[in-house]
């Protein structure tokens, strides 16, 4: 199993020194080949389990209080903070609903697609800065030579997302997590991008997809997990045996929902 998260519970640490858990024991899979498409309201606790895989919760305040994350059968919660950092950007990539948080303000666009590659693996320069390019071609950035010169503010939304893109994916890392990626893009640019990382998140790795959309889910997730009050209340290894039949009264509520709106 690529990814094997048990009974995992984490905990915010209030001023008055209280703890709020934000989940309690999640256990979620992803193997190759599949997209997790994880969904539930506002402050259900998506972003708190997906990001802590990668070790991205700001500590304080989050505290992980137990259980276990494995890769490939490796256990990440022992590891040093070096050794996770070696880990991310390599082996697992990270996309952000906002790219400026990941995106530097003050380098080209090409640079920093370079500088991933540079920073985990043993690459020329020039070899880098050659992946770069074709990165930026992959995905579907228009003349990759000249835009590699750009730096963030010069390029619309919808192209710092595939700038974020092709910073996670680069260095082809096994697992992705995608966090609300399309979430800040108008309606025709998310379409496009769900279907470009659909199209990159490939057979040899595997996708954490975070969404309040469930028509996102229906397009691009392989599995889904309805997470509830940091908890996770219905999993199913078939979206479309979900969709046909969600169990849990929440779920059933958010396939009704979706329903009700999905007007074409
Ligand atoms: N840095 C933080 N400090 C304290 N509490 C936090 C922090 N980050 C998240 N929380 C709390 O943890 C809970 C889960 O938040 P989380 O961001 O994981 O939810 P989410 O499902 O990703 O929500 P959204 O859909 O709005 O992104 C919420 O109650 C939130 O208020
Ligand atoms: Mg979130």
């Amino acid at each position: 199993m690529l990814l094997e998260i048990d009974n995992l519970s984490i905990a915010y640490e209030n001023e008055e020194g209280a703890s709020v858990y934000a989940a309690k024991n999640v256990s979620l899979t992803v193997d190759r080949g599949q997209v997790l498409g994880l969904v539930g309201e506002s402050g259900s606790g998506k972003s708190t389990v997906s990001l802590c895989v990668p070790r991205l919760l700001p500590s304080p305040p989050a505290k992980i209080v137990s259980g276990s994350i494995r890769l490939d059968g490796q256990e990440l919660l022992g590891l040093t903070p070096l050794q996770m950092a070696e880990i991310r950007g390599k082996r697992i990539g990270v996309i952000f609903q906002e790219p400026m948080t990941a995106l530097s303000p003050l380098h080209r666009v090409g640079d920093q697609i370079a500088e991933t590659v540079l920073l985990h693996g043993a690459v020329s320069k020039a070899a880098a800065r050659q992946l770069a390019l074709e990165w930026l071609a992959k995905v579907g950035i228009p003349d990759p030579a000249e835009r590699a010169r750009a730096y963030p503010h010069e390029l619309s939304g919808g192209m710092q997302q595939r700038v974020m893109i092709a910073c996670a994916l680069v260095n082809e890392p096994d697992l992705v997590i995608a966090d609300e990626p399309t979430t800040a893009l108008d309606v025709t640019v998310q379409a496009q991008i769900l279907k470009l990382l659909g199209g990159l998140i490939g057979r040899s790795s595997g996708a954490i997809f975070i969404t309040h959309d469930l028509g996102v889910v229906s397009e691009v997730a392989t599995k889904i997990a309805v997470m509830k009050n940091g908890e996770v209340v219905e999993k199913a290894e078939d979206v479309k045996t979900f969709f046909a039949n969600p169990k849990h009264p929440y779920s059933q509520s958010l396939v009704g929902l979706s329903k009700k709106y999905a007007i074409s």
